[in-house]
């Protein structure tokens, strides 16, 4: 895939950094990964993998493990500082320096906005933003992309509904601003006032002529939804526990709000899912969240080999 061989040595900070069409390349490849089993198997062997995980995870970090294994690579690293150099006082700069002399790509998770661009300043080997904060994360935003368009068969002309956490959520600051890119896409932001998305993704809507409405009821929006895309209130960004607790349960889908949705209507959530999806959902066929987690793999696959120049 020509397109795929010029993300061969880039770093991937947020989700501008790729290009429509390097997308839909992934996406491609992704598809092609997850239907011919073995393909790009051997691929990366012989190349290192160092995650670098500042903070909790689970679906990313196993995911690109698991990419790197699945690939034919191999990995190191660390799933939370104090077990690295960082507990001593070690610089980011400095971890970066030293994991890039080690390692063929780093992965990492850091609760720093903008620390994942100074990471790919500091990194002569291509870096990939697992999550900065409350800023981006980008391969989350592949991972939602590319479960929008196998389940819907396209990614445009769609109304897609955002719930939860809009100040906080990183995934919904991606997500956002890559379906901007796409044709006749309509947004709606569903969140209590105090947790509104931030002015500057709003701004950055408003510039590029993007329908959206701010609202607060989940129930009233849910007929007009193509996707609908929950969140967790995230309780470790908050700088006052009350608040964590006064905002957390705002919205509870649960069978009876999923009524008011449509037949072909798509759930998604990055997860994890704290109380914001009744476990009784999980068994609606429009319930996506965990088949939405498996494609992050098989994207995550297809954006490694092509960063390793391994992708054909
Ligand atoms: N979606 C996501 O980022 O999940 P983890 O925090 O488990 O990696």
């Amino acid at each position: 895939m020509p397109l795929l061989s010029e993300l061969k040595g880039r770093s991937l900070v947020e989700p501008d950094d790729l290009s429509l069409d390097e997308m839909e390349s992934l996406f491609t490849l992704a598809e092609k990964i997850e239907k011919k089993e073995g393909h790009l198997k051997e691929s990366c062997r012989g190349k290192l993998l160092a995650s670098l995980f500042f903070e909790p995870s689970t679906r990313t970090r196993l995911s690109f493990e698991a990419a790197m294994l699945r690939l034919g690579g191999s990995c190191l690293g660390f799933a939370e500082p104090g077990s690295s150099s960082a507990a001593k006082g070690e610089s980011l700069a400095d971890t970066i320096r030293m994991a890039a002399s080690y390692a063929d790509v780093i992965v990492m998770r850091n609760p720093k906005e903008g620390s994942a661009l100074l990471a790919a300043r500091y990194s002569s080997v291509p870096v990939v933003n697992a999550g900065d904060g409350g800023h981006h994360h980008p391969t989350q935003t592949l991972t939602d992309l590319l479960t929008i368009k196998r389940l819907l068969g396209n990614i445009g002309n769609i109304t897609v509904g955002f719930c939860g956490d809009l100040k906080f959520g990183r995934t919904v600051h991606s997500l956002s601003k890559a379906l901007s890119r796409y044709k006749n896409i309509k947004m709606l932001f569903i969140s209590p006032k105090e947790l509104m998305l931030p002015e500057y993704i709003k701004s950055f809507l408003i510039k590029n002529n993007i329908e959206f409405e701010e609202r607060e009821n989940l129930e009233k929006s849910m007929p007009e939804l193509d996707v609908l895309y929950m969140t967790r209130v995230q309780r470790e960004r908050f700088f006052n526990e009350d608040d964590y607790i006064r905002l957390k349960d705002t919205y509870v889908l649960n069978t009876e709000k999923m009524a008011y949705g449509r037949e072909k209507l798509v759930v998604l959530h990055p997860l994890p899912r704290v109380n914001e999806i009744s476990v009784e959902v999980d068994s609606d066929p429009r319930a996506a969240y965990f088949s939405q987690a498996k494609y992050g793999m098989y994207v995550r696959m297809a954006l490694l080999a092509s960063i390793l120049g391994a992708a054909c």
